[in-house]
């Protein structure tokens, strides 16, 4: 069983608590800050009730260009509490130790991208990140831990698997509430529609398997980039550009396993049509006459028609990616209407990452449920190890 913020009294109590507010970043400040959005949730009840909050995350990967400091995220995250959030360049140091001690109730601060430290962004068993310098040297400051960080609960890295080997560990309300939605999907009302599209193909394809494997499933429909690797896959060519496109994006070896799935489990929906590039200009060209000169951009308006209709009966709908290039205004219809017919079903469950940022960007809301993580989101939909919510249970 998993404790939850329910369970400890938080009054002058010292919280280590990580979450994910890896967030795209540009020119050094914050592009979005949904993700810091959603967890203001978790720290104002804390903050509330009396703790002594030290705020731990991660932002991007060694190397690349988001890889950077927290400062302008505490910045955020003091504009959207109503509690002071301060912030702190270290992680583990002397400094950051006393920074933590000397927070009264109701203060936070965020301490350094916990990934500028290279153990931070090793796969360790909770046994090995308990004994790393961050956690040996931090958990000490701490009376507990929360880890309301769902979005990067596929890792097993020292911040997220570490400390709840040493102090008691909770979940926050993110990870509470994605862990009874997400962990629950089997149980959710059928007929059960999975709507697969994206540029995610590999993730997909084994979700798309997964679920059909498990039985989970009544539909898949195919949609997006997935959509048209579905159909080469299925022996449809699709003209000389779109077939570039996939192979230069490295699709190449998704193209028999998503044929396979397709020919094995009838329940596997390829759209029947495709809206192409025409200069700039929204052309419908049904499967039957293709291959096309121009790149499929989006889903033709018959395959909208023909999922809306099973989206409208679905007892419960997960989404997974955009149907097509959103980003166009000719080509964001498949996108709009098919995630807008999906809030009208049973129970709409949205995986996160760019699929969220998609629907944001769209104004399309009423889901039941918008999940925080990406990857995350997607290892629960396969029912795979999910190591930092694994910790937490010990
Ligand atoms: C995410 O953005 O999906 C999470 O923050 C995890 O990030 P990672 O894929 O770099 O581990």
């Amino acid at each position: 069983m998993i404790q939850t913020l329910d369970d400890p009294s938080l009054d002058g109590v010292a919280v280590g608590v990580r979450i994910d507010v890896n967030s795209p970043v540009s020119g050094g400040d914050l592009a979005d800050d949904a993700r810091l959005r959603a967890h203001v949730e978790t720290l104002s009840e804390m903050l509330d009730r009396g703790a002594r909050v030290a705020v731990l995350a991660h932002q991007g990967r060694p190397g690349g260009e988001d890889f950077s400091s927290l400062a302008p995220h505490a910045a955020r995250l003091d504009a959207l509490l109503d509690f002071p959030v301060a912030y702190c360049d270290a992680l583990h140091s002397e400094a950051a130790r006393d920074r933590v001690a000397a927070l009264a109730p109701g203060e936070a601060v965020v301490l350094e991208n916990t990934r500028f430290y290279s153990e931070e962004y090793m796969d360790l068993d909770a046994e090995r990140a308990a004994r790393t310098h961050l956690v040996e040297r931090l958990a000490p400051a701490f009376d507990l831990f929360v880890n309301d960080a769902f979005a990067a609960a596929h890792r097993s890295q020292a911040s997220l698997v570490g400390f709840p080997e040493v102090v008691p560990g909770y979940a926050g309300r993110v990870m509470e509430r994605e862990l009874e939605v997400l962990g629950t999907v089997a149980e959710s009302p059928t007929p059960r529609v999975y709507v697969l599209g994206g540029a995610k193909v590999g993730d997909s394809i084994d979700v798309a398997r997964s679920v059909l494997e498990r039985g989970l499933a009544d539909r898949v429909l195919t949609a997006g980039v997935v959509g048209n690797v579905f159909l080469l896959g299925s022996g449809v060519e699709l003209g000389a550009q779109n077939a570039k496109f996939i192979y230069e994006g490295g699709y190449f070896d998704e193209i028999d396993a998503a044929g396979d799935l397709a020919e094995e489990y009838d329940e596997v929906e390829l759209p029947t049509d495709v809206a192409v590039d025409r200069n700039g200009d929204r052309e419908e060209v049904k499967v039957q006459a293709l291959p096309t000169d121009a790149p499929a951009k989006d889903v033709g308006a018959e395959t909208i028609a023909g999922y809306s209709l099973i989206l409208e009966n679905a007892g419960t709908v997960i989404l997974n990616g955009p149907a097509g290039v959103f980003e166009e205004e000719a080509f964001a219809r498949g996108t709009e209407e098919l995630y807008h017919v999906a809030t009208a079903a049973g129970h709409s469950i949205v995986g996160g990452g760019d699929t969220a940022a998609a629907l944001r960007r769209l104004g399309i809301s009423g889901f039941d449920h918008v999940s925080t993580g990406g990857g995350a989101a997607l290892r629960m939909l396969t029912g795979g190890e999910m190591p930092a919510v694994e910790a937490l249970r010990r």
